[in-house]
């Protein structure tokens, strides 16, 4: 079984929600596990809960500090925990521009709302006002603007005609706790996922100039210049030849910089089969915290290395600007 993703779980109060991601990740089968559970609440009732199950806890009040050095201070205790992804369960802080950023991608949250209506407070008595037939529960990235992100997944409620804000609420979390560990599962077990991993890949690559896709020995694979003459400048491996990376194989300037960047980096970068003899690395994907600007910055110097003059020079004229 793979190593499992490491959550830290945010909370401000009871904490049902936690509860249901506690015991999914007791799961045989989860891809993720809980490190951390963060509040800034010290009598919020999930701690206990943390507590009992002997799950580490952290509490940092958030009065008297400012949003940043609150943030800042469950962010040292979450990277202290070893924490890539961070889920916010009833966490009742808005987050700082920086602190998302600096977790862009990496943080998820669940909203009693069909997003994107109902954005912020009292979802569940404007979905029962505007007469709605269903309220329900989204799982969405956090961005900086709130509950805007990209929604991830959503449960749908019926909403009964003598239902109040209560008591729908009370039907919305069960809801909430059915697809809320699935979602988090599904998203952190992205990052093992080819498919997942070359769609980013692609949308990076052809997003160079005059590139187009191309299969090579069976693996996909990227060119720029005509499609008569182009040449290859990356390549998609999955798990070939025995090796168990799903990578990105880009050009190095030779040998010489193949091997010190695997000896110096062997969790990011191997030498991959046939392809290294010729200075190709391969750039793992499938590790936690990818960078995808790193990955950006690689295609982009491989498909210099290769683009027809004309290309480059057009490039290089850009950039004294
Ligand atoms: C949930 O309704 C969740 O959607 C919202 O806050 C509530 C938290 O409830 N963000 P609990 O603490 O998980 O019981």
């Amino acid at each position: 079984m793979a190593e499992k993703a490491k959550i830290a779980v945010f909370i401000s109060g009871t904490g049902t929600n936690m509860a249901a991601l506690l015991y999914a990740s007791r799961l045989e089968s989860s891809p993720f596990e809980i490190v951390l559970i963060a509040s800034n609440i010290a009598s919020a009732d999930g701690l206990a809960l943390a507590e009992l199950e002997g799950i580490p806890t952290f509490v940092h009040s958030h009065k008297g500090h400012s949003r940043e050095d609150h943030d800042t201070a469950m962010e040292a205790a979450a990277k202290q925990a070893g924490t890539e992804f961070i889920v916010l369960a009833g966490y009742m802080r808005v987050l700082s521009d920086a602190f998302v950023e600096r977790w862009d991608g990496r943080i998820l949250n669940i909203h009693p709302s069909l997003l994107p209506k109902y954005k912020g407070l009292d979802p569940h008595a404007r979905a029962i006002e505007a007469g709605d037939s269903h309220a329900g529960a989204s799982v969405h990235l956090v961005t900086p603007e709130l509950d805007a992100g990209e929604v991830l997944a959503q449960a749908k409620v019926a909403i009964a005609p003598d239902d109040t804000a209560e008591t729908l609420q009370a039907r919305v979390k069960l809801a909430e706790h059915q697809l809320y560990p699935r979602a988090v599962a599904d998203y952190v077990a992205r990052g093992n996922d080819p498919d997942c991993l070359f769609g980013q890949l692609r949308s990076l690559a052809l997003a160079l100039p005059e590139t187009h896709e191309r299969e090579s020995h069976g693996s996909p694979g990227f060119r720029v210049g005509s499609e008569k003459s182009g040449k290859f400048f990356a390549y998609f491996s999955d798990r070939h030849h025995g090796s168990e990376h799903i990578a990105l194989l880009v050009k190095t300037s030779g040998m010489d910089e193949l091997l010190n960047l695997v000896e110096a980096q062997p969790d990011i970068y191997y030498k991959p089969a046939f392809y290294g003899a010729s200075g190709w690395v391969g750039v793992i994907l499938n590790r936690p915290n990818i960078d995808w600007d790193h990955i950006e910055e690689w295609l982009g110097r491989s498909w210099r290395a290769v683009a027809p003059a004309r290309l480059t020079k057009l490039l290089d004229a850009a950039d004294m600007f």
